[in-house]
């Protein structure tokens, strides 16, 4: 189409002088926005639609504009569509394209629209496409947790507060503590993609526009929820991205806390998994070194997540009504964190699922040799009528004094149990025992093996395994 002219510069004849290239390449977005590619051909394909069926450009017209935006997909998706920076961003490349195979009729494919309402709704497409995904792999972490927790419902390793040995759990009941954190990342994801499902089209640069356009026929096009009410909001708002990055960042926060767990239980001090060679690395100096490189990366870049959660607040937080150029810095906050939440999700599921084994001998030992229970020591006594808080005193002596002797509650012999207190009779020694402290704390949502059972049935069936 050699006849046709092509813009040379991307706004109006109003500008005499071209931009000072280092400002071109300042102010040009085409670097990463490229992204967005699929997202903007299939905006303008519902946009040039509408078009055509609210009578504002020809049925023919419509036509030509659709084919030439999927024109441009194929030659994308073939690696033949490259824009450079004299494109400045996607919108104006393809635009630009459409008109080189097209013709005049590409220009008019920008009729009763804005950058300002096309990027939002290139950003609000990609993000919706990102969120399920996302949601699927937050599924396929939470399948590998659950069958760990199905292989380990009696296995138990020690519980902590304050990282101080409290009292021993089942490793299944620990797993489904992180299974509970991502169900609500996977709920929340899909509260947030009810209102990242929202049209901005059709809100024009700020105003709306003087053309008879149908809103909700474009917003059917898409597969959206609804439309913004507001113009001004419409172009504006980005809440939405804000609330995925919260979203992100709590996923983050999850997978960064159990990274750090791993750590510990891989050390030599805790003892209580062994890292697969498939999953960790050596060190280039120390030949006996396996170091958790995964989870470590996981909870570094944990970090990044939570940059961009701060620097999208910080970006919206002063920015008078509507568009500002500014809001173009939300994209590579988002791209960003969709890429390391992905990457995130996947290598922890990969290391639960081969990476790391639980070392349940040690597991074992782990819970015969401190005073974990000694808690059940003092519901013991409280089961026979002595007030809660005189037992627990009197367990603390125990306690002490069996530090001092160098013994665990399970070596004071019958007699030193009665000296102690009448109510003591053989069937404490039962009742201390770690397996029988585990399977007693049966109330609801403890670590009780019938409660764990429970959770793990109850697990499976929301999120369809059952
Ligand atoms: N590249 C821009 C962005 O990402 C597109 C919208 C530009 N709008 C404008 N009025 N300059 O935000």
């Amino acid at each position: 189409m050699t006849n046709v002219s092509l813009p040379t510069s991307t706004w109006s004849q109003r500008f005499e002088t071209a931009l000072h290239p280092a400002i071109a390449r300042f102010n040009a977005s085409i670097g990463f926005d490229i992204q967005l590619i699929e997202y903007d051909l299939t905006g303008s394909q519902a946009h040039a639609r509408m078009l055509a069926h609210t009578g504002i450009i020809s049925p023919e017209e419509g036509e030509k504009l659709v084919s030439g935006l999927e024109q441009i997909r194929q030659e994308y998706r073939e690696g033949k569509f490259t824009p450079g920076i004299e494109a400045e961003d996607v919108h104006f490349a393809v635009e630009r394209r459409l008109t080189e195979i097209v013709g005049d009729v590409g220009k008019k494919l920008h009729t009763a629209r804005s950058r300002n309402d096309q990027v939002g709704t290139d950003t609000r497409l990609y993000l919706r496409d990102q969120i399920q995904q996302i949601r699927v792999r937050v599924r396929e972490f939470q399948s590998v947790l659950l069958s760990l927790a199905e292989q380990n419902v009696e296995t138990l390793i020690p519980g902590y507060t304050h990282l101080q040995r409290a009292q021993p759990l089942s490793l299944a009941h620990h797993l489904l503590a992180y299974f509970e954190m991502s169900q609500r990342d996977w709920e929340r994801l899909g509260e947030i993609y009810q209102r990242v499902n929202v049209s901005p089209l059709g809100s024009g640069a700020l105003a709306g526009t003087t053309f008879p356009i149908d809103r909700h026929y474009t917003a059917q096009l898409l597969n959206f929820g609804g439309v913004y009410a507001n113009s001004l909001d419409g172009v504006s708002d980005r809440d939405f991205a804000i609330e995925f990055l919260c979203a992100a960042s709590l996923i983050m926060v999850h997978l960064s806390r159990l990274s750090e767990e791993v750590i510990l239980w891989a050390s030599e001090e805790f003892g209580f998994v062994t890292l697969k060679d498939s999953c960790s690395t050596g060190s280039s100096i120390m030949p006996q070194k396996k170091n958790p490189d995964v989870p470590e990366l996981v909870r570094g870049k944990a970090g990044r997540v939570f940059g961009h959660l701060q620097g999208m607040l910080v970006l919206m937080k002063g920015l008078p009504l509507a568009y500002n150029k500014d809001l173009q810095e939300d994209k590579e906050a988002l791209f960003d964190s969709v890429i390391t939440v992905n990457s995130c999700l996947e290598a922890m599921t990969i290391l639960l699922l081969e990476g790391i084994e639980f070392r349940t001998v040690r597991l074992q030992e782990a819970v015969n040799e401190d005073f974990s229970n000694a808690t059940d020591v003092a519901d013991y006594l409280a089961a026979k009528g002595v007030p809660f808080r005189e037992a627990y005193n009197l367990v603390g002596k125990v306690v002490k004094t069996s530090l001092a002797q160098n013994k665990l509650l399970k070596d004071l012999t019958l007699e030193e149990w009665k000296a102690l207190h009448p109510a003591f009779e053989p069937d404490i020694y039962e009742a201390i025992a770690p397996a029988r402290v585990v399977a007693a704390r049966n109330s609801h949502g403890g670590t009780g093996f019938d409660q764990v059972r429970q959770a793990l049935k109850t697990a499976k069936a929301r999120v369809g395994e059952g």
